[in-house]
């Protein structure tokens, strides 16, 4: 029989990646001020976002989730937000529009702060200090001072993830979002390259269709899903203390949510099954992820299942397979096949970021457009030969003109790197190649519904 869950269970647990804090009192008034801080989300959203994965997990939806790997505090800025979400809308277009198939939006966004290392410490020039786990936790500089994990930290993401999420409800709701809009979020730097002009093409096409729409008397003041869209926020979660500060029980249902964001996910390092994370993650009635990675054996993972969605509910969990290129068709197919055996309903995304990060010559974390992009083609084989749905993608990517990954239709090499690399973490995709990658998406899953013979997608009901 499976123990009783309460908010706090997971403390009784081994717990991997959580900072270790100096000042213990310090924190316990973080977390209890934490507590009595408003929910950044509702309940009701969350369970919307569940009921759209279970179209997901039916074959009916496609998930798009993508922002930063690490959001800073340095980076916190209107533009920055407006552009990842404008990114985000574009690829979305590109997907629904191309694929004739309804895409769910997540972002990695308003509360991705903090980070698992492989390390807990990091050397320079002989100097030894704590490594970087996050803006959340410390400061990416190396200083003996930064790197000293603050509770105060935890306040600030907490301000900056309800600030950002109040920007990204009103884009989403008040305009941004709005179909007739859809030249509007082309970027400027991406205008001019192919991607941009083959967006453009698109954006005249959907135009040409509203107008059509409108003289036949459907418009945006009558259809609000032309004007308006959902957006959902996601990130790790890799501090229980501050996913259960934030922790509510709906007054609706009676149920637990964490109301830090939408969809909370359990990182590849921290999903031993008996340990803090996954104890956490059972309890709450949010719609999760897992990471899938290389070293998951079949059996674990439906045992994974089985403790973090006994019930089956479709749309509850998405496995987040990230292989590699390399590895994806060796080591995706013996999961997909444990787990339609076992009659598990699941949403299954790529992410293709975590299993293909290099060094490059001149010394930076990077990945490269073509293993990316291999890793994604592999996924979609894979669910095509296990007869399968591969439903969704996962990337690190931003709306800024970034150098971080190279290759590309903007072939960005190594000498480039150092132009604009910018990230607090792991290497993102630019809008350029963002964008490059829907169209690769949007005609695989276009190819692949007409290899299975089967008409458009359709969002399910009416909401
Ligand atoms: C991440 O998504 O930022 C991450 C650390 O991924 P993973 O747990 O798959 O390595
Ligand atoms: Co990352």
């Amino acid at each position: 029989m499976t123990a009783k869950w309460t908010p706090d269970s997971w403390r009784g647990k081994p717990v991997q990646q959580v900072p270790d804090y100096p000042d213990q009192e310090a924190l316990d008034r973080v977390e209890a001020s934490l507590a009595e801080f408003p929910p950044l989300v509702f309940a009701g959203e969350a369970r919307r976002l569940e009921q759209q994965l279970a179209t997901v997990a039916e074959g009916q939806a496609f998930l798009l989730q993508g922002g930063d790997c690490a959001e800073s505090f340095a980076e916190f800025h209107a533009n920055n937000i407006r552009d990842t979400f404008r990114v985000l809308l574009q690829m979305a277009v590109v997907l629904t529009f191309g694929a004739a198939c309804p895409v769910v939006k997540v972002g990695r966004m308003a509360g991705q702060f903090a980070k698992p290392r492989s390390a807990p410490t990091e050397v320079q020039d002989g100097v030894e200090l704590p490594s970087y786990r996050g803006d959340i936790v410390n400061g990416i500089e190396f200083d003996a001072a930064a790197r000293v994990p603050d509770p105060e930290r935890l306040l600030r993401a907490y301000n900056q993830a309800a600030a950002t999420l109040n920007l990204l409800r009103a884009f989403a709701q008040g305009g941004l979002a709005d179909l007739h809009k859809v030249h509007r979020w082309n970027l400027e730097f991406v205008a001019g390259s192919p991607q941009g002009a083959r967006y453009e093409e698109l954006a005249g096409r959907i135009e040409e269709a509203l107008d059509f729409m409108a003289a036949c008397g459907v418009s945006p003041d009558k259809v609000s899903q032309l004007r308006e869209t959902d957006f959902f926020t996601a990130h790790e979660a890799l501090l229980p203390n501050y996913e259960q500060a934030l922790t509510r029980v709906d007054s609706l249902t009676g149920q637990w949510y964490d109301c830090s964001a939408h969809f909370l996910w359990i990182g590849d390092r921290t999903r031993q099954i008996d340990d803090a994370h996954v104890e956490f993650l059972r309890g709450v009635n949010n719609p999760i992820g897992l990471k899938c990675g290389p070293t998951l054996e079949p059996d674990d993972l439906l045992r994974l299942i089985d403790v973090l969605n006994p019930e089956n509910r479709p749309g509850r969990l998405t496995l987040i397979a990230r292989m590699g290129a390399a590895q994806v068709e060796a080591k995706l197919p013996p999961l997909v096949r444990a787990v339609e055996r076992a009659g598990r309903k699941v949403v299954w995304a790529c992410d293709p970021m975590h299993g293909n990060t290099v060094k490059s010559s001149n010394g930076f974390k990077t990945r490269p457009f073509d293993r990316i992009l291999a890793e994604v083609k592999g996924f979609f084989a894979v669910h095509l030969a296990e007869g399968s749905y591969g439903g969704g993608v996962h990337f690190e990517m931003t709306g800024q003109d970034v150098t971080e990954c190279i290759g590309g239709a903007q072939a960005i090499g190594e000498d480039r790197l150092g132009d604009r690399y910018h990230t607090h973490c792991d290497p993102r995709l630019n809008a350029s190649q963002a964008l490059e990658l829907a169209f690769l998406i949007a005609e695989h899953l276009k190819a692949e519904r007409l290899a299975r013979g089967a008409g458009p997608r359709r969002v399910a009901a009416a909401s």
